[in-house]
């Protein structure tokens, strides 16, 4: 298998625990101070009151077995019930304490975690399965949690509790406790060597979680399409594939975080005989009272709990530092597009787009332009042509800076757009493409999105003009009426024009159509398609169509062919050089008739 061993090697990679535990602390538990320090009093707390249970059976026992005096008896039994009840209440205390504490750390680092992800570029997004990431989110901060309450529970609960206790073993006769206590670090030794093993386990674990729920989409999303092509046992295949090795991932974590049970056991088990041994000789030599060696062995049974999760704190703590790690990876990787130091607002009096000796290459080395140069002069609709793949959505991508140019420079009105604030650049442009987003929330909201402060009589406006203000009416609620993932389902050429109001709401100076209509029905489309028309009076607008119509009434038309321009003019003059142009416009007439 080629993945675990990818994995392994990612792992040695890895940052150090200690770092990564200090950069926790700073970041996400020192500003809950106040809380860690109240759970850790009632922790300390309730370990005394188990040191003190421990102590305890000593005049229990004596006063029953040795001295047979009730008078005695009641005080003893007043004092136990007192311990049982502050152990119970401290215990209690201190885990909603701890659990509100690991909940609110978790949910900062999900919002931290989110906060970054929302202001990563395409780039990031396009390299990334969704799943992944969703993964990330999920069930790496659930194994951060894990750690995080299992360690600072360790840390306080646990280590007090077993130093109460080993004080009592001392207390009552520390020859025997010396001999008890070799136990211990016998046991921790054994638990140490496989915490880097469960750590490397957890990143190929999470490694898979993120395929799996990548592959789930999509069998759920595309379920259509698995239906018409017959795929299903295929999908079955490849789910089984990937839940087996999860299934064989999860069993070795637990696998080798169990292994030092019975170890333990033994251990403990040679440590009780020599207990009962020497300590029973004591009592019937009479060198020691029935009342200390039962209060003895308690306290040795009672620590073995806390020191069997002690031990396995490691375990616990290596999962999640590899989630940790993974977590500030994520956080740490600075968005590739952001403001410029200093960046002022982008100022727009006449918005003039113009592209000049534009290159870009992909990521992955596609080289999608090369050397553009056009002008999409103010209030006028430049339209790109070509055949698919030719670069056209490219351009579109670029003048938002979804991307950056590799060569030349995009500016607006004379500005080069790198120097502007992403968001004064962004707020001067509405973006229409193919693939339209619809949220889910309310028609409203829908429309509104991107434009906060809209009025009720704005919004209605901008769905007159996009066509869409009857459709809406006449939903169930009208523009309260939920749409998306779990609301009514719009047709394409509903959620078409919905985009478009909000296109028409933003007002923006500069427009951006990516074959917007080419998904639609001929209904829809001239629907659409007038909207688009009103929507782009008076505004700068750059236009990839496939309507001739759209081409035709366009003022200038520039030609594209494997990222480079290689014709421009207007229809009539591009006709008459009878060259790329003049083919492209023959296919379309014979399409079209
Ligand atoms: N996200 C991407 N990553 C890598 N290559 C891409 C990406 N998007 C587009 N390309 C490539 O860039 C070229 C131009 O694509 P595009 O601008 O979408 O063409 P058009 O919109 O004209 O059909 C194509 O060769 C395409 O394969
Ligand atoms: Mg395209």
């Amino acid at each position: 298998m080629a993945a675990p061993r990818n994995n392994e090697k990612k792992a040695a990679h890895m940052t150090g625990s200690l770092p990564l535990a200090l950069r926790m602390w700073r970041t996400y538990i020192r500003p809950h101070l106040a809380g860690l320090f109240s759970a850790l009093v009632l922790m300390l707390l309730a370990a005394a009151s188990t040191g003190a249970m421990a102590k305890f059976m000593e005049p229990v026992i004596d006063k029953v077995f040795g001295d047979k005096n009730p008078q005695e008896l009641w005080p003893v039994a007043e004092v136990v019930f007192t311990v049982f009840t502050v152990r119970g209440f401290a215990t209690y205390g201190q885990g909603v304490m701890m659990n509100n504490l690991s909940l609110r750390v978790i949910s900062d680092m999900q919002r931290n975690m989110f906060a970054h992800l929302v202001q990563s570029d395409l780039a990031f997004f396009h390299s990334q399965q969704s799943g992944e990431l969703m993964s990330r989110f999920l069930a790496d901060t659930a194994l951060v949690r894990a750690a995080l309450t299992e360690s600072l529970t360790g840390l306080g609960k646990n280590f007090f509790t077993v130093t109460f206790l080993i004080g009592v073993m001392f207390y009552q006769d520390w020859k025997l406790a010396l001999i008890a206590i070799f136990v211990f670090p016998a046991a921790a030794f054994a638990v140490m060597r496989m915490g880097k093993k469960l750590r490397r386990v957890s990143t190929s674990t999470q490694v898979k979680m993120g395929e799996l729920t990548s592959m789930l989409g999509q069998a759920f999303q595309g379920n259509r399409h698995v239906k018409a092509y017959g795929m299903e046992e295929f999908e079955k295949q490849r789910i089984n594939g990937a839940v087996e090795q999860i299934y064989k991932l999860q069993t070795r974590a637990f696998r080798v975080s169990t292994v030092v049970t019975p170890l333990a056991e033994m251990l403990s088990g040679m440590a009780i005989v020599t207990i009962i041994v020497y300590g029973g000789m004591q009592v019937i030599q009479g060198h020691s009272t029935a009342g200390k060696l039962f209060s003895f062995i308690a306290a040795f049974l009672l620590a073995f709990e806390p020191m069997k999760r002690l031990a396995r704190l490691n375990g616990i703590n290596q999962m999640g530092f590899a989630a940790l790690d993974r977590f500030f990876q994520l956080i740490d990787r600075p968005p590739a597009i952001q403001d410029k130091p200093g960046a002022g607002e982008l100022r727009v009096q006449s918005p003039i787009v113009s592209i000049e000796n534009v290159s870009f290459t992909y990521a992955d080395g596609s080289d999608a332009l090369r050397g553009v140069s056009f002008i999409a002069p103010a209030g006028k609709t430049v339209a790109l042509v070509g055949e698919s793949g030719a670069g056209k959505s490219t351009i579109l991508n670029l003048i938002p800076r979804f991307y950056d140019v590799t060569g030349g420079a995009i500016k607006i009105d004379g500005q080069d757009i790198r120097d502007v604030t992403l968001k004064s650049l962004r707020g001067s442009m509405a973006v229409v493409s193919q693939e339209v987003a619809i949220f889910s929330d309310t028609i409203r909201e829908n429309i509104a999105y991107g434009t906060p402060g809209a009025t009720e009589e704005q919004i209605v406006e901008a769905a007159k003009l996009a066509a869409a203000h009857e459709f809406i009416r006449d939903l169930p609620e009208g523009y309260d009426t939920r749409v998306g993932e779990n609301g009514v389902k719009l047709s394409g050429g509903q959620r078409q024009r919905v985009s478009i109001a909000r296109a028409i709401l933003r007002n923006a100076p500069i427009l951006l159509l990516d074959e917007a209509t080419s998904a639609l029905d001929t209904t829809s489309e001239r629907l659409v398609q007038a909207a688009l028309d009103r929507l782009q009076k008076g505004r700068t607008t750059i236009v990839v169509a496939h309507r001739l119509s759209t081409i035709m009434n366009a003022d200038a038309i520039y030609v594209l062919s494997h990222g480079k321009l290689i014709e421009s003019g207007n229809h009539s003059s591009l006709l008459a050089q009878n060259g790329a142009y003049a083919r492209l416009y023959g296919n379309l007439m014979r399409e079209s008739a």
